[in-house]
């Protein structure tokens, strides 16, 4: 599998790069990098953070620095920490630079040389995505498989004021529309499905426990998080909402149940901008675009995940 990652690194879309770094039948091909958790300068750094950790060499595009309106991004400081890696302090001493292309750029010209070969997964805003589809009409049919972390099924959303909206769809609504009308079939991962898919406290104890630099990365960067969370009798357990969208990416088989309807993007609602509107019963007549993901094998994603961090 020849794959493209988009990323605002971000605590877990570490976790998720990881996993796919880890697997052996999975080559990550570029990586390109959008604001969302935190500054997309930062999010370059975490990601060489994260390859250097591994001790690997991936093309690492700068893409938007904003959503392609301005109004409404804020950083995700009380779960990601203020360089979106939880304070995480064991860097490297210099980064290496970024490729030349911007994100966008590069995301085209990659699907146009290799047509219906490459799996790109989309882990924060979807501002470089919408730029591409922009930039080359063609570019949704070039990619092979879009797999998307984003939105909400059922209007439980996890952002404020506009508490029907997911993060990443939130930060960037219009970009959401752009892509979700331009792709025949986008796979999505939302966060009701995050929410119903926890790992249990044991398991993310026992992951971390391992003895692996890896290990003890994803226990630097999650420690903060994990005391806010542990706190509230409410959380089920770790979420993971990059990881299981990257799960499903490299392993489609570890879906369970899925569905397709046509969704669409909320983008003016006073109280529900940057909701995903799902029309379950086909009320608008439109085709289906969106294969929504919900239920996962978490048996085989807890595999994928302790791999990446033995
Ligand atoms: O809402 C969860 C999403 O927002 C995840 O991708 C997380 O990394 C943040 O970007
Ligand atoms: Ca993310």
């Amino acid at each position: 599998m020849r794959l493209i990652i988009d990323t605002d690194a971000g605590v877990d879309d570490a976790q998720a790069i990881l996993m796919a770094l880890a697997h052996p039948g999975v080559t990550v091909e570029a990586i390109t990098t959008v604001t969302g958790n935190t500054h997309v300068d930062w999010v370059i750094r975490n990601v060489f953070t994260v390859l250097s950790l591994k001790g690997v060499r991936v093309p690492v595009y700068r893409g938007a620095a904003s959503p392609l309106v301005p109004g409404f991004w804020q950083p995700e400081v009380r779960v990601h920490g203020e360089d979106g890696l939880g304070n995480y302090r064991n860097r490297p001493a210099e980064y290496p630079p970024t490729e030349p292309e911007p994100a966008a750029v590069a995301l085209v010209r990659l699907a146009d040389a290799a047509p219906g070969e490459l799996t790109l997964v989309a882990l924060g805003p979807l501002t470089n995505v919408a730029l591409a589809c922009r930039l080359d009409p063609d570019f949704p049919r070039k990619i092979g498989r879009f797999v998307f972390m984003g939105g909400t099924i059922a209007a439980k959303g996890n952002t404020a004021p506009h508490i029907t909206a997911e993060f990443n769809i939130h930060c960037d609504p219009e970009a959401a529309l752009i892509v979700l009308e331009a792709f025949p079939l986008a796979t999505m991962l939302s966060w009701e499905t995050t929410l119903y898919h926890p790992f249990s406290w044991a398991q993310y104890d026992a992951l971390i426990a391992q003895d692996s630099a890896a290990a003890r990365f994803v226990a630097d960067t999650t420690r903060e998080t994990i005391s806010f969370l542990r706190q509230h009798p409410r959380v089920p357990g770790y979420l993971l909402p990059d990881p299981l969208a990257m799960a499903i990416a490299l392993d489609p088989d570890l879906i369970h149940a899925h569905e397709q309807h046509y969704v669409a993007v909320e983008v003016q609602g006073r109280q529900t901008r940057g909701q995903t509107v799902v029309d379950y019963f086909g009320l608008l007549g439109r085709a289906p675009n969106v294969d929504v993901v919900t239920d996962v094998n978490m048996a085989g994603v807890y595999e994928l995940f302790r791999r990446a961090v033995s």
